[in-house]
């Protein structure tokens, strides 16, 4: 945990609230394979990471909220009464989100303080929204004895993305960020939100993810687009959910959907094989095949379900040049953020400096590497 993170946001809250706060992490997430799974109710293989937001967070007596992003130097003062959504980008959707889900549930909570801070950067595809909506919930859990599950948690979180934040995720981010093992990955069925954990111990390789520091925009409204191609198909084939369908089912209905949409339902259904079989090769340690499923992954994202963008490709075409790179695809949503790449630790320096510098030649931008430990879900900081 980022100590001196936790420092800051610390000693901000002291100053501006002079009373002790309960001080929270909420991890963000990487994800091994599995993109855009989730909401077709399919398998996913996040693991929560060491890097994500320090909440510190106390009730007030008074009658309005208020609540400091640190790294954006904004206070935002509320009526608890009356919440409705802030522009949109605005962080304080993911915040007042939770309250207006909680309060939906009759829920009740007192005015609160809060300060947070996180050390993912935004756009970076490794959650640090539902890092900081389950910051939010567990945080108010506790102050106000609200009882709830870790459960019922991620479904508050998910529910405030929908309804204030506009975008209609899964439940992939906030279950990885709420339920995270060190040192492990959890093979996630979304249909009946139960993981099991796998130990990652990749011995002379590791993770690396690579940030394009891109996100561009219309990326919410693409995904919420993607989703409800997805949706209509399903039903279409009059299944629940795309998890549901076989390749063979899709054929059956070709020539009722356009071509386009023919492709994304066919990405959903191979993805959804790849991630099950990139359990089986964790479980026999053939990175070889988990590498070459990455590859084919990132070549559905891009070419099929068409969420990536220049720079993830280009980030994904130069590890295929390196031999010491198994496999590499973009992560998250889309349209920017990191790339997680598998590679053998003695090549990592070397690799980073160059695709570093081709990156800076071809964008005239910086690349940014991060390197990530697995760790513990949402939890109190003692
Ligand atoms: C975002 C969403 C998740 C998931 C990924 C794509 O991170 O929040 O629910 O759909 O995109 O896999």
């Amino acid at each position: 945990m980022n100590t001196e993170l936790i420092h800051k946001i610390k000693t901000s809250f002291l100053e501006a609230f002079k009373v002790e706060p309960l001080m929270i992490f909420s991890p963000g997430r990487i994800n091994i394979i599995g993109e855009h799974t989730d909401y077709n109710d399919g398998f996913v293989f996040p693991a929560a990471v060491n890097k994500g937001i320090v909440a510190a967070i106390q009730k007030n007596h008074s009658d309005t909220s208020v609540v400091y992003a640190a790294d954006k130097d904004e206070q935002i003062s509320v009526s608890l009464s009356g919440l409705k959504p802030a522009a949109e980008g605005s962080w304080a959707n993911y915040v007042f989100g939770v309250v207006a889900e909680l309060q939906n549930r009759s829920k009740t909570i007192g005015n609160f303080n809060m300060v947070f801070g996180g050390d993912i950067p935004g756009g970076a595809g490794m959650s640090s929204s539902a890092a900081l909506e389950n910051s939010v919930v567990f945080g108010l859990n506790e102050l106000f004895n609200l009882d709830l599950s870790k459960q019922d948690m991620i479904l508050i979180s998910q529910k405030a993305e929908h309804n204030y934040v506009g975008v209609k995720c899964g439940i992939m981010d906030q279950y990885a960020s709420m339920f995270g093992i060190e040192n492990h990955a959890l093979l996630l069925d979304c249909r009946t939100v139960k993981s099991t954990p796998f130990k990652v111990d990749f011995k002379d390789h590791q993770l690396v993810l690579i940030n394009t520091n891109v996100k561009h925009s219309l990326s919410d409204s693409a995904y919420n687009d993607r989703r409800s191609v997805c949706e209509s198909i399903a039903s279409m084939l009059n299944v629940k959910a795309l998890r549901d369908a076989t390749e063979y089912d899709l054929e059956s209905i070709r020539d009722k959907v356009t071509p386009e949409n023919y492709q994304k339902a066919l990405y959903v259904i191979q993805e959804n094989k790849r991630v099950v079989e990139a359990s089986k090769a964790m479980k026999q340690s053939d990175l070889n095949a988990l590498g070459e499923l990455l590859y084919a992954s990132h070549e559905g994202l891009q070419k099929q379900y068409k969420v990536s963008c220049d720079e993830l490709d280009f980030l994904v075409d130069q590890s295929k040049l390196n031999d010491y790179v198994l496999g590499a695809r973009m992560m998250g949503g889309g349209f920017g953020g990191c790339t997680i790449n598998l590679i053998e630790k003695s090549a990592v320096a070397s690799f980073t400096t160059s695709v570093s510098k081709d990156y800076m030649n071809k964008f005239n931008k910086e690349c940014s590497i991060y390197s990530v430990e697995l760790s513990n879900g949402t939890g109190i900081i003692n």
